[in-house]
């Protein structure tokens, strides 16, 4: 219990930290015995070629690949690769049964009344003036698509202010709280931003949010954590070396949100903080509605464990999820595992629509209780597999190949994996207009599809929509400008500053 202690206590420690490799004492050889104890472990899992070179390393080297290795169980590494290049096989009798999710678990602002959507607000908007409300962003992907090496969220869409996606979704939760705390009379409220980074992508987090003074946020309420790392394997299945003194690994996936939520004592602290009700969405979506009181309100007032937002899928090619139900119980299917058979069905009813149409945009609302329960579970989410091409020693000549064809795997975790643990009732689904809640940045520029200009111009066009909303004439040069609204001014989809002196139809119609 001790020990559990002591590990919990140095994770929170641990939570603020701004990045960056530790600067401790020198490095230190490992005993004798250790390297024995640890060398026998890898060689009894057929992964003693980790070692390879280990007598030629320096004393540094030798320290870093030993606790390195430390950090993985090889017999485990070797089981999940096992279970995910090799699923069990379900009987062809009983394929899996997808069906589109039950109406009663799914609810559309596109048609909800004025009434349910007011009602949702309010009731979310006092359940985060009573800082019961946190949001955890998911932001430890390394944007491979996008061609840039930096975080996705530190990424300069092109806005007139130059805004970086990190300080929109900042001054979102900054608006959020404000409102919440005028609403109900409060000197402040505290919405908890818990950003979850990786490796990769953990040091220039932190070094951007301090040189943007956490975007207006308290410093305390800004906690960046970091998800977890696997070793990447040969198609033979054997662990692969970066360099002589280091294992090549990956991100688990954003699945490892999970484990890492535990691990570095975030749970413990939003149960500390008191926090109920969770929101937590991906980096790259400029339009998210960050802390949405809508979705909160409307997923307590559900008392689900897990809600979920979607939008419309675009075509049957469309890179996104489907959420739906699948024997039974709430799930997705990710856009590169899905049949094109099932990707092109369309609806019995209407043979316009698609059959499987609501497209997930990760936005999850999750409860505290469940996020408590994590252990019971995490370690059943199943592992994905990724082929790439991945850089890689040779061991037995010690030259360093790359690839031009996909030589190993990576092996991810899916966030919304856990899903299917839930039953129906505690799972819900809330349709939103996709040109007001998504528009994910993917791709690099000129593509003409989820790339920075589209990201852009769904601002700008928003912010020009808002305007004209509450009365005022855009004139400009060409159809495509725009106008950015700052989130400061309004909170994300109704132009509140204006709408809180307007007659409620007024308010009504805006948002
Ligand atoms: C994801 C969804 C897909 C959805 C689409 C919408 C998953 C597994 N897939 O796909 O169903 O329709 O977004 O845009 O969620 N991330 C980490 N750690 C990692 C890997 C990723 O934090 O190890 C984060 C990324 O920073 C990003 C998010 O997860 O914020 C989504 O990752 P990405 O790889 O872009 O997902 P997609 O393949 O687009």
């Amino acid at each position: 219990m001790e020990a559990v202690k002591e590990t919990i206590n140095s994770a929170l420690e641990k939570l603020n930290i701004t990045g960056g490799a530790s600067q401790g004492t020198p490095a230190k050889e490992p005993s004798e015995g250790d390297f024995n104890g640890l060398k026998a472990t890898y060689e009894k899992a057929g992964q003693g070629q980790v070692f390879s070179f280990y007598e030629k390393l320096s004393t540094a080297e030798k320290a870093a690949l030993f606790e390195q290795l430390s950090g993985f169980d090889p017999e485990y590494i070797n089981e999940i690769t096992e279970r995910a290049l090799h699923p069990a096989k379900t009987d062809s009798t009983e394929a899996d049964k997808l069906e589109p999710l039950p109406e009663n678990a799914t609810s559309s602002v596109l048609d909800s009344s004025t009434e349910n959507l007011d009602k949702w607000y309010n009731s979310g908007l006092e359940l985060i003036a009573e800082n019961k409300v946190a949001v955890v962003l998911m932001a430890g992907g390394q944007g491979t698509r996008l061609g840039s090496s930096a975080p996705k969220g530190c990424f300069d869409i092109g806005l007139p202010s130059k805004k970086s996606l990190f300080q929109l979704q900042g001054e979102r939760i900054r608006k959020a709280e404000l409102l919440a705390a005028k609403k109900h009379g409060k000197e402040s409220v505290t919405i908890p931003w818990y950003v979850m980074t990786s490796g990769p992508t953990r040091g220039p987090t932190a070094d951007f949010f301090e040189k943007n003074a956490w975007f207006g946020l308290k410093k305390e309420n800004v906690v960046i954590f970091e998800q977890g790392v696997l070793p990447c394997i040969s198609n033979e299945g054997k662990i692969l070396l970066e360099s002589k003194s280091k294992v090549a690994v990956a991100p688990d996936g954003n699945g490892g949100l999970y484990q890492a939520l535990i691990q570095s004592g975030v749970v413990t602290d939003m149960g500390k903080r008191g926090i109920q009700h969770i929101h937590a969405y991906c980096v790259d979506n400029c339009l998210v509605k960050v802390a949405d009181p809508v979705f909160i309100g409307f997923s307590a007032s559900k008392n689900v464990d897990i809600a979920t937002k979607v939008v419309r899928k675009r075509n049957a090619k469309e890179s996104v999820g489907l959420i739906l139900q699948k024997n039974g119980k709430p799930d997705v299917v990710e856009y590169s595992e899905i049949s094109s058979e099932d990707a092109e069905a369309k609806d019995s009813k209407d043979s316009s629509l698609l059959k499987f149409r609501a497209a997930n945009i990760v936005n999850h609302y999750y409860s505290y209780e469940f996020l408590e329960s994590i252990p019971e579970w995490a370690k059943k989410l199943p592992h994905h597999v990724a082929r790439k091409k991945i850089p890689f020693v040779n061991t037995e000549t010690g030259e360093t190949v790359k690839p031009e064809k996909p030589n190993g795997i990576k092996l991810e975790q899916f966030v919304f994996d856990c899903f299917p643990f839930l039953t129906l009732d505690k799972f819900a689904c809330m349709e939103v207009k996709r040109e007001d809640e998504f528009s994910p940045l993917k791709n690099a520029r000129g593509t003409g599809e989820d790339d920075p200009d589209t990201s852009k111009q769904d601002i700008m066009t928003q912010g020009k929509k808002w305007v004209q909303a509450v009365g005022a004439t855009v004139v400009s040069e060409q159809q495509t400008d725009g106008i950015e609204v700052s989130p400061l001014i309004s909170y994300v989809s109704h132009f509140l500053k204006f709408c809180e002196i307007m007659q409620p139809p007024l308010y009504r119609a805006a948002y």
